[in-house]
């Protein structure tokens, strides 16, 4: 018989190699190859089912059947994320650091359905049923209807999911914990997540309830991360924060039936997760408009605009190697923002620290808050603050030059609406872009090269800053 190909499999991102080694190279985790027992051989080789008596129907790509309701949880937050509620039938994986609060959300979305009528179960392989009805009690919710029960043989689970024909949610916290009993492996490996992943996403298909599994992510090989269930479910979301601050966010990564990188924003507080509808005005409760080098940044989360603020702290080091320490942004992007301050504006930082900080635990991604970082760099470099009624967006080229971002009528609504009275944008190009509409509380400074950020971003002291030796 020949030898099965694949013998060594990646815990954290399910990539499959003939030998072990102790990093894995197709995601850079340190120890995190399993040895996979091969499957067993077919004798005969693989049968026709005996329900379908080995036919199955083809059609053509006309002719749809209606998509069915979404239920919505009533956490608007979740359900945007989800794209308008949750699918019945659909699996959705939520994924996050241990303690970031993913039994806290999946017990508050679970209860809000449950009081608008549904029926709800929820299994928890991780905590006793005591425990969970303790966190229901700190938050309010024992009177809320819900089938709730401790378990983590898959066989069992399965077989009591039966009774309740009628359930429009599952939710199984967490995936990790759950076993398979016939499989040689421990619980939380590869094989047996997959396995038992596999079986509830069956179960959640026939019997027509939407299935929630909670993953968690791990850096230790020995349990299996959410990434090697990613593509079995329809949606992937991700909940993080920092452990830190009270912010969580509820990412959208992979979504089969609505668009991904919608955001939930959420604030973990003494009775669970609230729901912050109106994130901007969050972040930058704390910000403080007479100090130098922060800049707000009007940015993009999905589809949804969101105000935040760019930190940065300049400190003297002439010792050369100088460190570059980066909170919330992409150190790479920095190092390019800086030569290209240095070499199109003459503001030269070779000689200092630079500390980046995005104010209240957010991560950017978007090129465009190249505009903002560069405006906070100047403010600090020049010690003249930005001001404070001026927010900043666009993408910054080698040259210097400013380039357009998208959505940006969106951006400049969210800044008007939250009483800023000027935005700078990149200028906009005859003949380029449809017209901008802007909001009428609004002045445009519209920015065509980093040499006119400097008199912006620190009105009044561009001499100052030019002639300033900043090293
Ligand atoms: P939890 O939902 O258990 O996290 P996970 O399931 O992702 O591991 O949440 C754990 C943290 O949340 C815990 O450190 C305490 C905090 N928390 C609050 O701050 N307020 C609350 O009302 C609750 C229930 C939890
Ligand atoms: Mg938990």
């Amino acid at each position: 018989m020949a030898k099965p190909a694949k013998h060594f499999m990646c815990s954290a991102c399910g990539a499959a190699f003939p030998k072990w080694a102790g990093r894995c190279e197709a995601c850079g985790e340190w120890n995190t190859l399993e040895e996979q027992m091969p499957l067993p051989a077919l004798p005969g080789g693989m049968k026709p089912s005996a329900a379908r008596a080995g036919k199955i129907d083809f059609v053509g790509l006309a002719g749809m059947s209606p998509p069915p309701p979404r239920v919505a949880t009533t956490i608007e937050e979740f359900d945007r994320v989800l794209g308008g509620g949750l699918v019945p039938a659909s699996v959705v994986l939520v994924g996050g650091d241990p303690g970031i609060g993913k039994s806290t959300l999946l017990l508050q979305a679970g209860t809000a359905l449950g009081r608008a009528g549904r029926q709800v179960v929820y299994i928890s392989g991780e905590e006793s049923v005591d425990q969970i009805r303790l966190r229901a009690a700190r938050l309010g919710l024992t009177e809320a209807p819900m089938a709730l029960a401790a378990a983590t043989q898959l066989g069992d689970i399965l077989a009591s999911l039966t009774q309740f024909p009628d359930a429009a949610l599952v939710v199984i916290d967490s995936i990790q914990t759950m076993w398979i009993e016939g499989i040689d492996s421990a619980p939380g490996s590869v094989t047996q997540v997959r396995a038992a992943a596999f079986e509830l996403i069956r179960a959640a298909k026939t019997q027509g309830f939407a299935l929630m599994l909670v993953g968690h992510v791990t850096k230790e090989g020995n349990i299996a991360g959410p990434r090697v269930l990613e593509h079995m479910v329809d949606v992937v979301l991700h909940f993080e924060g920092d452990r830190g601050h009270q912010f969580r966010i509820l990412r959208g990564i992979k979504n089969r039936f609505g668009a991904t990188d919608e955001i939930g924003v959420f604030e973990m507080t003494g009775a669970g997760l609230a729901e912050v509808a109106n994130p901007s005005a969050l972040f930058l409760a704390e910000r403080r408009g007479n100090v130098a080098g922060s800049a707000v940044f009007a940015g993009l989360e999905g589809s949804r605009p969101v105000l935040m603020e760019i930190q940065v702290l300049l400190s003297p080091n002439p010792g050369g190697s100088p460190r570059r320490s980066v909170i919330g942004w992409d150190s790479g992007r920095l190092s390019m923002l800086l030569a290209v301050l240095d070499a199109r504006c003459g503001l030269k930082l070779a000689m200092n620290d630079v500390y980046l900080n995005v104010a209240g635990g957010l991560r950017i991604t978007e090129p465009a808050a190249d505009l903002a970082v560069a405006a906070a760099l100047i403010s600090a470099a020049s010690d003249v603050p930005t001001d404070p009624s001026m927010v900043f967006f666009g993408e910054i080229g080698l040259s210097g030059e400013l380039r357009q971002v998208a959505q940006a009528e969106l951006r400049l609504k969210e800044a008007a609406k939250l009483g800023f009275s000027q935005a700078a944008s990149p200028k906009r190009v005859a003949g380029g872009a449809a017209r901008l509409s802007v909001p009428n509380t609004l002045k445009l400074v519209e920015i065509g090269h980093l040499t006119d950020l400097i008199g912006v971003a620190t009105s009044g002291v561009k001499a100052a800053v030019q002639n300033k030796e900043v090293s």
